[in-house]
């Protein structure tokens, strides 16, 4: 059995329930909070015939992925223009509304709660990619954004692997957080008095950087450095099939995506009071180790 992971067997997008759909009975909302990835090995996003056009990393610009703000309807990061760019908006949008449902459904304690963020189309192949160590995710890590501080609400995603020809996205997944806290905690360190003013008044945040939200960036880069941490350390390999979806909280969740290319991905942020339980927060965690508060 993998730890790791949490199956359940929802194959549609809309009005999955939460009836302890997993394995062991448990709910979806426990096993998701508990540090568990949820897979849906069956739950396929369907592209319709013009859609499979946009499954080539020629239709990215310069960066990596394809973002697209359901808020404005509008996708960024791609070189194609006019009918293009709207059809690829348009497929993005259908996921995202998808992706919404899906999480309603199965996670009713965050109904009304949890935010939508981006969504992100993923074209490029993953291994051999170039990348400085830092943007370099086939290595353990958990996500935390330079530009949006989060202030201790939760990052929890949603990936469909969308590949045409079967191949699937290869994960790993690492050590539970409060592992990861115990290890590299203590060699945080604390942010530049006046710091977070600065980052603010200069525009490279869109918001506050609390202190939460500043370990939280120097935990993403200490575990990509410890080339010593990355060789040896446990970790759980996992193969997301084509045709399949999973959720899981990067915030807290180590994770590394080693292979694979074509994924859709939606964000969600949930605000700390919506969890089923708060401890399990990195916030939380964090603060319970250190023995302060941190946003
Ligand atoms: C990541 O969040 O590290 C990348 C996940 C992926 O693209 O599969
Ligand atoms: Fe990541």
């Amino acid at each position: 059995m993998n730890r790791a992971i949490e199956e359940i067997d929802v194959r549609e997008w809309s009005g999955a329930a939460d009836d302890g759909a997993g394995g062991n009975g448990r709910r979806p909302v426990e096993a998701l909070e508990g540090g568990q990835v949820l897979l849906f090995p069956r739950l396929a996003f369907a592209l319709e015939e013009r859609e499979r056009g946009y499954l080539t990393p020629a239709v990215l610009a310069k960066s990596k992925n394809v973002s697209f703000n359901p808020a404005t309807g509008k996708a960024g990061g791609t070189s194609l223009e006019g009918a293009e760019r709207e059809g690829l908006a348009t497929m993005m949008s259908r996921f995202s509304a998808s992706a919404k449902d899906l999480v309603d459904g199965l996670l009713p304690e965050y109904r009304g709660k949890i935010g939508l963020g981006r969504t992100s189309f993923r074209p490029a192949e993953i291994a051999g990619r170039a990348s400085s160590w830092r943007k370099n995710d086939t290595l353990l890590h958990i996500d935390a954004f330079p530009s949006t501080p989060t202030h201790g609400d939760r990052i929890l995603r949603l990936f469909c692997n969308v590949n045409a020809e079967g191949k699937p996205r290869v994960w790993r997944v690492g050590e539970h957080f409060e592992r990861v806290a115990e290890r590299f905690a203590p060699g945080l360190r604390r942010p530049g008095w006046g710091s977070s003013t600065m980052l603010r008044l200069l525009g490279i945040t869109k918001s506050r950087r609390t202190e939460y939200d500043h370990l939280m960036l120097e935990l993403h880069d200490a575990m990509k450095q410890d080339s010593q941490y990355q060789g040896q350390v446990e970790h759980t390999q996992c193969e997301f099939p084509s045709g399949s979806a999973w959720a899981v909280f990067v915030d807290s969740v180590s994770h590394a995506a080693m292979s694979g290319q074509h994924q859709l991905e939606q964000t969600f942020y949930l605000p700390l009071s919506a969890m089923h339980a708060e401890s399990h927060a990195p916030l939380r965690v964090l603060e319970r180790r250190l023995g302060r508060r941190l946003a």
